[in-house]
């Protein structure tokens, strides 16, 4: 079965909270088009956690600022990104939406972590001061109000003493302070939707282990759905319900989580597990990580993407991993990979080669 969820554009209103169909961002270069997300299809329902991985440059921060609308105007000058396909976020289709109404949505519906928080933060404002303001935009209080809100939030995201702290301005608080900083700005309106890009990534061990358990807990008492985007699979072992693969701009493996954990349908995904750190291994037995470069984005490799660099590229018959590219198909229940293999090499490869060294 192929996957239901990669429907052409163009059909009836999703059910689902979110529904991303066939999302295409590309931007135009002096080098030629590069195709950055080329093809997405995915869904989400409140109270959920998509994990979205995949190495650098495979399109996961591209595809969040394309859900949150951001692409339109990026670092104060328009954008010269080319998008297609939709995104339906609550019966409402965003991509075709006019950039107020996304903004309306923006803050208060959906929310950005961003992956640099320099990038959110303004440097010569107060931390309070962008809170309140991010309130106020949304809610017709007074500065009082939001000012009790910003410093309730403060406390909340763990920042000791928030009622001093909060006219603190960015460069006055440390790397894991203003990344908390910027979750209490990201929720301080409850958004039903949370995307938090590689939230952790600049933080200590410990840090990062505090603000997972509080999006965590933040999304049991709002119910909201979240997006969380890393390159290290620790981090979604932890929090998603679901798993998204991405390999130059496309899916190639999505299914619940504990599925793609326990048997991952895709070569691309065994060796990003094969590169996960583990404690109880020695790292001379283990899988060597992924070799090789990520695609061009502009010479997409024909076929699979993936064909330079996966072991198996010849497994699948008539050298179909370079001529077709492959699209999701149904590995178990409502777990898709995009691989040409057929299941009995996938199986066998899977217990006899790559299980054994995980
Ligand atoms: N405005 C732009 N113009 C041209 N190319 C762009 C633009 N924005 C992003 N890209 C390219 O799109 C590709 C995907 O970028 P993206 O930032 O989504 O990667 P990522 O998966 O988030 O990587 P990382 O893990 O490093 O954050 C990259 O090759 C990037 O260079
Ligand atoms: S289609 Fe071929 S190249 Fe792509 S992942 Fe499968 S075996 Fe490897
Ligand atoms: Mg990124």
């Amino acid at each position: 079965m192929t996957d239901p969820t990669s429907k052409e554009p163009g059909g009836a209103p999703p059910t689902a909270f979110l529904d991303v169909r066939d999302l295409r961002v590309h931007f135009p270069t002096d080098d030629g088009l590069v195709k950055s997300v080329d093809g997405l299809s995915f869904s989400l329902e409140r109270g959920r956690t998509l994990g979205i991985v995949g190495e650098s440059g495979s399109g996961k921060s591209v595809t969040s600022l394309a859900v949150m609308g951001l692409h339109r105007v990026t670092s104060g000058r328009r954008s010269n990104a080319r998008l297609s396909g939709e995104i339906w976020l609550d019966g409402r289709e965003l991509l075709a939406a006019s950039p107020e109404e996304v903004r309306r949505l923006r803050g208060r519906q959906m929310a950005m972590i961003f992956q640099d928080p320099l990038t959110s933060m303004h440097p010569y404002y107060t931390i309070g001061g962008q809170i309140i303001e991010a309130y106020r935009v949304h809610h017709d209080v007074d500065k009082k109000t939001a000012r009790k809100r910003a410093v309730e939030m403060l406390d909340r995201v763990g920042i000791p003493e928030p009622h001093r702290r909060v006219d603190d301005y960015p460069h006055e608080f440390s790397g894991g302070m203003r990344q908390r900083a910027m979750i209490a700005m990201a929720l301080v309106n409850n958004p039903e939707l949370l995307i938090a890009d590689e939230p952790t990534t600049a933080l200590d061990v410990t840090v990062q282990a505090q603000i997972l358990d509080l999006i965590r807990d933040l999304q049991k008492e709002f119910g909201s759905a979240v997006i969380i985007i890393t390159h290290d699979l620790g981090v979604v072992a932890e929090l998603a319900d679901d798993l998204l693969v991405m390999y130059g701009g496309r899916c190639v493996e999505r299914g619940p989580a504990e599925r793609v954990f326990e048997e991952p349908g895709h070569p691309y995904t065994w060796g990003l597990l094969g590169s996960m750190p583990r404690i109880d291994r020695d790292q001379t037995d283990r899988l060597i990580p992924v070799k090789g470069q990520p695609p061009s984005l502009i010479n997409i490799p024909d076929g699979c993407a993936f064909n330079p660099r996966c072991p198996y590229a010849d497994v699948p018959k008539d050298n179909l991993t370079r001529t077709v590219v492959p699209e999701l198909r149904e590995v178990d229940a409502g777990h898709y990979s995009a691989c040409h293999m057929a299941a009995e090499d996938r199986a066998r490869i899977w217990t006899e080669e790559i299980a054994p060294k995980l």
